[in-house]
Order: C-alpha cells, then structure tokens, then sequence
C-alpha cells in the first residue's frame, strides 16, 4: 500500500505516533483521497452523479496523513492546492496557492493532523514562489491562526420579479441568448467574458478540468429545480459581453398564482449595457416570482441599476480567505492609488521572513518594500494585511476594531487611503 511513498518532514509540528505526513499520488492515491474527503465533508456522492464528477486536482500538490493502526494503514487526511493566478489592485497576476479539498477524517480530527498539514502548505508553497495562499473556509474558526484574514467578500441578492431597472439605451443593440448548458460547448464563451474581467481578488480558471466543472451540472444539485441553463449575451458581432448560470424552479401560491424562484449561480457583464439586458431578462421570466443570485461582487453593476434598493434582501457573506507568504513580493506586486511612505511593523509567527519592520515607499508608478530600523507608523498581524492586500477591507476598519495600532498619529489615514482600490475586490466563484 505505501510503496514509493515519499513522506515529508512535520517539524515544527511533529504528529502523534502512527501517523505520517505524506505526498499522494494524483491516481494511486485517488480512491482514498476521496473516502476520506466524503467523511469529512459528510457527503457522498449520488449514482446519478457519477458520469459527470470531474478530477480537478493537479498532480504533484497534494499531501495527506497516513496511520498505521491496528487493522493496517489509512489515509487519515488529505490537502490540496491549485496553481492560481491571482489578479492584484493593478491588474498584475501573482502566483497563488489555491488551498483546497483540506479535510480530517473525523475519527482522527484535534490531534494536530490539520495543524501539520497547513504548517506544510505553507512551506511547500513558499518554496514553489507563490506569493500569496487562497481558500474558501468551511468555517470561520479554523485558519486566523494560520495568518489567512477575509479578503474578499461576495453578495447575495433576493429580488422579486420584475424589480424595476434603470434604462441603457445601447442594451437594445444586444442579444440574450437562453440555452442549457453544455461544458463543452459553452465554456469558450464563458471563459471568454470571465477572463476579461479587471477586478482584485479574480481567478481565473487556467485548466481545462477547472472549466468544466464549474459548468457540469450535478443531477443531485437541481433539487427540484431544471437543469442548468445559460443566458449569453452577445453584441451584434455575435461576441459575448456577459453570461449568467442558472436554473428556474417552479412553484405555485395558495391562490394558483404563479412563484417560481430564478436560481443565479454566476452571473457577468462585461459593460453597463450588457448587464441590463442581462438582468432584464432574468428578473422578467415568466410564471417566476423571485431572482436570487449567490456570488456577486459588493460593488457589482446590479445594484447600480435597480431603481429601488429597499425590500431586496441582501446578505454578504466571506468568500476568499487570503494569506501573504511572500510580503516584499506581495507588496511590490499590487497598485497603489497615491503616494505612500509608511513603516510596518508586522507579525508573523508561522513565516518569520515576514515578520518585522517593512517601509513601503513609493506610489501610483511603484512602491519599493524595504526591511528597516526606522520606528514603525502601524502594527498589524500577518492576517489582517492579508485581509486589506487587495482594497476590500480598509486599514481604518481593521484599527477601529483594535486589529491595526496606529503608533505614529496621523499615519493611519494617508496609509489606508494608499492600501484601498476603487473596484472591491471579489473572485465569484468557489474552489
Ligand atoms: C477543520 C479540520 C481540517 C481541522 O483539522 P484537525 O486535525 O481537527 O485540527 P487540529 O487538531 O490540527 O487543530 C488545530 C487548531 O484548530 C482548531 N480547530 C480545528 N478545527 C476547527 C474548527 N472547525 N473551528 C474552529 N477551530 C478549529 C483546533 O481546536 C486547534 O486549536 P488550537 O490551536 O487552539 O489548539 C477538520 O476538523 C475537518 O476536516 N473538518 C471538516 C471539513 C472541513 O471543515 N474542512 C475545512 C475545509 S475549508
């Protein structure tokens, strides 16, 4: 069973006896990967939706945790991770370690096993040149400790039918077109309008497993609802400026009235008349009586276009969890909006290169991150930079909640207003 298996070193966080860090085999390792992923995630995957599971995972990134017990030797847990590109205030793409299928078989969870393997992410990903580290959380507890902070946050919307619209009179010139999803056919235009998109915190999806199975529709996932659909938009060109994913589920009032609900899964414009007629059509389907869309951006087009806010429901939930493995790196990477002239002083127990006095220096052209001597103006832990690196979350914000401490007076505005982006940042989909 452990043939060829190479194990890696969990110093500083040495495991219980019985149980080894090590790398798994893409295919080897794959029938227990997932036994151990469906029993930390309590889930299981339906007959019906075998034939459209698709692989995701790339070989040679991921590691797991072997015990040898009485009755032989398991997978007791397993991570893995994806070779993101992760967009930055600016525009720049840096390398970032997509944190993914993380889970402890729960007759092995609290003893340290996650603690290791994240110890070894963040070394193994430091060591490949990733910049920085992203995850969507299962649960908000689990990875502060690991310096990851709340980057990015992501909207849902609640809206009745026929919600009123303000009008872009160019969003006449454009086509919607309505069709049921095919992953292979529809994914060059989605990944055509989504590539384009300039915004902090977007990942593209740079494999072609990655594109499809954000499209596959898993049979188990309709609940009652149809199958997944795709509305296109197209200028008259035929080239397509938005899309959205969803599915409509009917429903019927006590009175026979028609209450339908339009399920939105990813919707995208890439222009102010391309999101009218985009929405236009899906807030006026018919026997439909509610839209509700789950991964909007905060500061997404919708919002600006609705003539009326009150009575919406609106939810805003944490989507990209993000942390610095590289702070020069990371820093130097990301546009600044001014001049900026400020000293850090930033704690990082996990990944002491980070950890100490950093001056930023520089503006709207560049900005050069330097160690220092020179007294700190701001304290912050890793995590909270982490949290304002991309513009969503302000460094005001984070000291009114007694995260940053302001050391020098007056320093704390002029460096916040340097660290903020005019587009918030948003990834708009999960991995
Ligand atoms: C979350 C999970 C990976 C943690 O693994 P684990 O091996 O039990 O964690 P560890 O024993 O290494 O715990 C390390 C620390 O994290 C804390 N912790 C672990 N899971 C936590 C959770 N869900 N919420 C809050 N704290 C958590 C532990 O209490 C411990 O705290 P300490 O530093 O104060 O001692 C595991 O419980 C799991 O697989 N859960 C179900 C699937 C899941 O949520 N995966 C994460 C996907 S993003």
């Amino acid at each position: 069973m452990l043939l060829c298996v190479t194990f890696i070193d969990p110093t500083p966080v040495p495991l219980p006896p019985g149980y080894r860090l090590a790398e798994l085999d893409d295919a080897a390792d794959r029938a227990a990967m997932q036994e151990v992923d469906r029993w930390a995630f309590a889930s299981d995957l339906a007959p019906e939706d075998e034939p459209v599971q698709v692989w995701t995972l790339e070989p040679g990134r991921s590691v797991g945790v072997w015990h040898a017990g009485a009755r032989g030797t398991a997978l007791a847990a397993v991570h893995s991770s994806f070779a993101f590109r992760l967009q930055v205030p600016g525009g720049e793409r840096v390398p970032a370690s997509g944190l993914t299928w993380v889970g402890v078989h729960p007759g092995h969870r609290r003893r340290g096993l996650g603690r290791a393997m994240l110890h070894a992410h963040l070394r193994r990903s430091r060591e490949r040149g990733e910049v920085v580290s992203v995850l969507n959380a299962a649960e908000s507890g689990i990875y502060e400790r690991y310096g990851y902070g709340i980057a990015t946050h992501r909207v849902a919307l609640s809206l009745g039918r026929g919600a009123g619209l303000r009008p872009v009179p160019e969003a006449e010139d454009l086509v919607v077109e309505l069709e049921t999803i095919d992953p292979e056919h529809h994914s060059a235009d989605v990944e055509r309008v989504h590539g384009a998109v300039v915004r902090p915190g977007w990942i593209t999806r740079d494999t072609p497993a990655l594109r499809t199975a954000h499209l596959v529709d898993w049979p188990s996932a309709r609940r009652g609802a149809e199958r997944k659909r795709l509305a296109v938009v197209r200028d008259a060109a035929g080239r397509p400026r938005g899309y959205a994913v969803f599915r409509r589920k009917d429903s019927w009032g006590e009175e026979n009235l028609p209450a339908g609900t339009v399920e939105v899964h990813d919707a995208l414009a890439l222009d102010p008349a391309a999101a009218r007629a985009l929405w236009g059509t899906l807030l006026d389907l018919d026997l439909m009586g509610q839209v509700k869309a789950y991964t909007l951006a905060p500061d997404d087009a919708l919002l600006g276009l609705l003539t009326e806010l009150r009575g919406i429901g609106r939810r805003v939930h944490d989507d990209v969890w993000l942390r610095i493995l590289d702070l020069p790196a990371a820093l130097r990477a990301r546009a600044y909006p001014c001049g900026v002239d400020v000293v850090l002083e930033v704690s990082d127990p996990l990944v002491p290169d980070n950890a100490g006095r950093w001056q930023v220096r520089g503006g709207p052209g560049g900005v050069q991150v330097t160690p220092t001597e020179e007294a700190a103006h701001l304290a912050v832990g890793i995590a909270d930079l982490g949290a304002a690196y991309l513009g969503g979350t302000s460094l005001t914000a984070l000291a009114a909640a007694g995260r940053v401490t302001e050391l020098v007076p007056g320093t704390l505005v002029p460096a916040a207003t340097a660290f903020s982006w005019p587009v918030s940042p948003s990834t708009g989909w999960g991995f």
